[in-house]
């Protein structure tokens, strides 16, 4: 698997993790849209930090201080680069993906009130349905599901009946964590301008798989996690437009994110800022930085034509097994390396645990996407998620324990 711009070995000796054996066996790992694995160059990046500036940000006038500040904005800078976009101070660093749509909720959520609605798909992983219901519960506003297609795809065809003049957000994910179907944006975006709603994209499966350019998307936030983008946990990034932003109330209170304090009267500091209360994760922000210019010097033509080789060689084994029902898009257009299935008469948990037996990490069940299991009537699947240092033998590790699972549990 070494084309000319694209070495795996050489992806692969950058990960540390990866040489660690698991029950005896090589770890073939594919349970990386759970979190990703972590390369050098990021772990060592956490590492400077600790070691040669570690202080408190955006306070201190010692040199330390002066030194992570420069560290942790310069972070802000490279995930602003991977996203695409020309402020930083439109990145806001989070506690996760989780965190980053709870934000949105909470604080553009402010603006919502009875009998306005808000728009998510039946696909949507928890993280992105709960802080709306939990908004709608609050304000009285209504929660309304954009239906998925058979294999997986949120139908953007829908659109027309779904948003109404009443819909106020739009909160879908770019790409879906069961079946890796990739969102078409731009009716999405269309729909939302005609009746002034904002678009919120859920990017953590998406953000994995190389820059993002948000410009051309038009969407108003976006949101990813720092573990499945091979950078550390704990961390996450928040992407708003200024002006949105500007007239956004803060989420959580505490230093840092004022203007000014008195017992009577409290001002905002503009964005980021105001939404970075209390001492942010230094570290893991620093971190994402460096997993972010890591991303950036790959070349992702190349490692998309690796990644979806992987898919194809998947799908295609799986297809080979009978009893196999591979649930989502068939071909490998439109989607991203998340490959999930079924295996006839043999629960996803019981594939899952022979597939460990092979060393081969898989994530079983619902996989946070309740909604969609009852749409596609699935009790679970299993799921396969691909990442650059993936190989062949991943995937021939797996479809060796597939084989094994239906022989054992069928
Ligand atoms: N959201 C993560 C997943 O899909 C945990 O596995």
């Amino acid at each position: 698997m070494t084309s000319k711009t694209f070495d795996v070995g050489a992806i692969r000796r950058q990960f540390p993790i990866l040489s660690r054996p698991i029950n005896g066996k090589t770890l073939h790992y594919l349970d990386n849209g759970a979190s990703a694995q972590t390369p050098q160059a990021v772990i060592d990046a956490v590492v400077a930090y600790e070691t040669t500036s570690r202080a408190n940000v955006l306070r201190g006038v010692h040199a330390l201080a002066e030194a992570a500040t420069e560290l942790y904005e310069s972070a802000r800078a490279d995930v602003g680069r991977f996203l695409g976009v020309t402020s930083p101070d439109e990145v806001i660093f989070t506690g996760g993906c989780t965190a980053a749509i709870n934000l949105v909720a909470h604080s553009y959520g402010q603006r919502l009130k009875a009998g306005d609605e808000i728009v998510v798909s039946e696909l949507e992983h928890h993280s992105n349905i709960v802080p709306w219901y939990q908004l709608a519960q609050r304000v009285g506003a209504k929660l309304v599901g954009l239906p998925v297609t058979q294999d997986g795809r949120i139908d953007v065809g829908a659109l027309p009946k779904t948003v109404t003049p009443r819909t106020r957000v739009i909160a879908l994910a770019h790409v879906s964590n069961v079946t890796g179907a990739l969102l078409d944006v731009a009716p999405v975006v269309a729909a939302a301008k005609s009746v002034g709603a904002v678009v919120l994209l859920d990017g953590a499966q998406r953000a994995p798989h190389g820059p993002i350019d948000l410009p051309a998307l038009g969407v108003d936030f976006y949101a990813f996690a720092g573990h499945k983008a091979y950078g550390p946990n704990g961390i996450g990034a928040l992407w708003g437009r200024r002006a949105l932003l500007d007239d956004m109330p803060p989420f959580m209170g505490g230093g840092s994110m004022i203007g000014r304090v008195s017992l009577e009267e409290i001002t905002w500091a503009p964005p980021p800022r105001r939404f970075e209360a209390g001492t942010p994760p230094i570290g893991p922000a620093i971190g994402l930085g460096a997993a972010c210019r890591w991303m950036m010097a790959l070349d992702w033509s190349a490692v998309g034509t690796h990644e979806m080789g992987l898919t194809q060689r998947m799908m295609d084994g799986l297809a080979g097994i009978k009893g196999t029902r591979l649930i989502g898009p068939a071909g490998l257009q439109g989607r991203f390396p998340v490959i999930s299935f079924t295996l006839e008469g043999v629960h996803p948990h019981d594939t899952a645990q022979i597939l460990d037996s092979y060393g081969v990490a898989v994530r079983a069940g619902h996989h946070c996407a309740q909604p969609l299991m009852d749409r596609l009537d699935l009790p679970g699947t299993t799921r396969a998620s691909i990442a650059p240092y993936n190989d062949a033998s991943d995937v021939d590790a797996l479809l060796e324990g597939v084989g094994e699972a239906l022989r054992r549990f069928a």
